[in-house]
């Protein structure tokens, strides 16, 4: 083989070496954790996925958002500029997350981000004023991206007046697969730039191969690019709400128990009057797919009950169904027919199934309906919307259906209605020692059926 001739060497040798070393230069500017990442992490550096997370500081948001290639990135906003911390897991994209701080609630920021000098349009939103006195919000549970979860993600960005959703797990239904995650948040962008949507995890989260990875490194709720609080806690105008996970040990002893008991307790009601339970597996659920999570029921009813909690907002089961104030499988409030049904605040729980947001309904119900179901429907799709009015002391909540008509409605209020007795369930003395008492005797009722 003869020898390469001399003008080759001289100059496509230095050329080859510093094609090399490129990559090696550009990955050393990266954060350590980009230059862990297993993909070669190629292509375009235009943001995409771009949504913002809320943190527990009203002055602090945090946004996120994924390239195809590696590179850092910084957020824009108020004239001021911070770099994203980049990262990424075992999938083709690159995320980066960034801070903006000094927010003032209730005044609208501009931002933008950027990564590889390429930027996104300007988007603005409004930090939430947790002290306003009004306050409305959506609540979604089982997602995904069917034809139905098309419309009810819409729906959601038509609605230019709420200021948040919610979503009580089974998002995007990667199931291992990462591109569902992409496409989802990418349908989301429009209103994820707006709003922040806060999550509480579904088993879908919990991955084949990945576990809950990916849901840590797409979503944050602690402030920490690659770890994930999977229970936690906001006040907004007028509600305090919980996050929790019914994917993790939620039983008595528990980290996250000790955490529930210690939150709920701490909510002061004169300033914040409702407490709202975000979770995915629901306590009481007649849909015969899936059903009531007994075992959550066990270990956390009572403490819901005693501390108070208005509303525990569900999935899981795919169709929609709301309780009466419900305790140990008794009903012990029907509330006040009205044009809107009422209920005064301090009774039980009202426990709603809302996973009717686009994945495949389960429409085989238990029969008979049980006493506390008070509606129910199992072949709808849609969403649900809560409105806070601190002026009334009232919170409304409202199931749409994603033909706009409205399943179900109903009105909490703090103030007694004229049909209560005086004083609210609550109000009797060693209601919560007899929870266990009223829980075995709906037990041996059943049992007896
Ligand atoms: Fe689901
Ligand atoms: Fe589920």
């Amino acid at each position: 083989m003869s020898p390469p001739p001399r003008r080759f060497v001289r100059v496509l040798a230095p050329l080859l070496v510093l094609l090399l070393l490129l990559p090696l230069a550009h990955a050393q500017s990266l954060g350590e954790a980009l230059q862990e990442c297993a993909g070669t992490l190629t292509g375009s550096t235009q943001p995409q996925q771009i949504h913002l997370q809320m943190t527990d500081d009203a002055s602090v948001m945090n946004v996120i958002w994924a390239t195809e290639g590696r590179s850092t990135g910084e957020v824009e906003w108020n004239g001021q500029t911070v770099a994203s911390t980049d990262y990424c897991y075992n999938h083709d994209m690159a995320f980066h997350m960034a801070s903006m701080t000094g927010l003032v609630p209730g005044e609208e920021v501009t931002y933008r981000v950027s990564s590889g000098g390429d930027w996104s349009e300007e988007f603005t939103f409004t930090p939430i004023d947790s002290t306003a006195n009004h306050f409305e919000w959506i609540s979604i549970a089982d997602h995904g991206d069917s034809s139905e979860g098309m419309d009810v993600s819409e729906s959601i960005i038509a609605d230019t007046t709420a200021q948040m959703v919610t979503i009580s797990g089974d998002i995007a239904y990667a199931d291992g697969e990462h591109s569902p995650w992409d496409s989802w948040f990418n349908f989301q962008q429009e209103s994820m730039t707006r709003i922040p949507w806060v999550t509480a995890v579904g088993n879908h989260e919990n991955e084949p191969g990945y576990g809950f990875s990916p849901y840590e490194h797409r979503f944050d709720s602690d402030g920490q690019a690659e770890s994930e609080t999977f229970w936690y806690s906001r006040d907004f105008p007028g509600v305090h709400m919980v996050f929790m996970s019914t994917e993790h040990d939620y039983t008595t002893g528990s980290t996250q128990y000790s955490w529930l008991e210690q939150d709920l307790s701490s909510v002061d009601r004169e300033v914040t009057p409702f407490v709202i339970v975000y979770g995915h597996k629901p306590m009481y659920s007649s849909n015969s797919y899936h059903g009531s999570e007994v075992e959550l029921r066990a270990a956390l009813e009572t403490l819901y009950v005693n501390q108070g909690v208005d509303l525990v907002i569900a999935g899981h089961d795919h169709f929609y169904e709301r309780t009466w104030p419900v305790a140990g499988d008794t009903v012990v409030d029907t509330g006040n027919e009205g044009d809107v049904h009422r209920f005064a605040r301090g009774y039980a729980p009202i426990h709603l199934v809302i996973g009717i947001a686009g994945r495949s309904a389960y429409e085989e119900l238990d029969e008979p309906q049980p006493e506390w179901s008070a509606y129910r429907e199992n072949s709808t799709y849609g969403w649900t919307r809560l409105v806070y009015d601190g002026d009334a002391q009232e919170l409304a909540f409202t199931h749409y259906r994603t033909d706009e008509t409205i399943g179900d409605e109903f009105i909490l209020q703090v103030a007694p209605l004229a049909s209560n007795s005086e004083e609210g369930f609550l109000g009797v003395p060693g209601f919560g020692t007899m929870l266990p008492i009223l829980a075995m005797f709906g037990a041996a009722v059943r049992r007896l059926r």
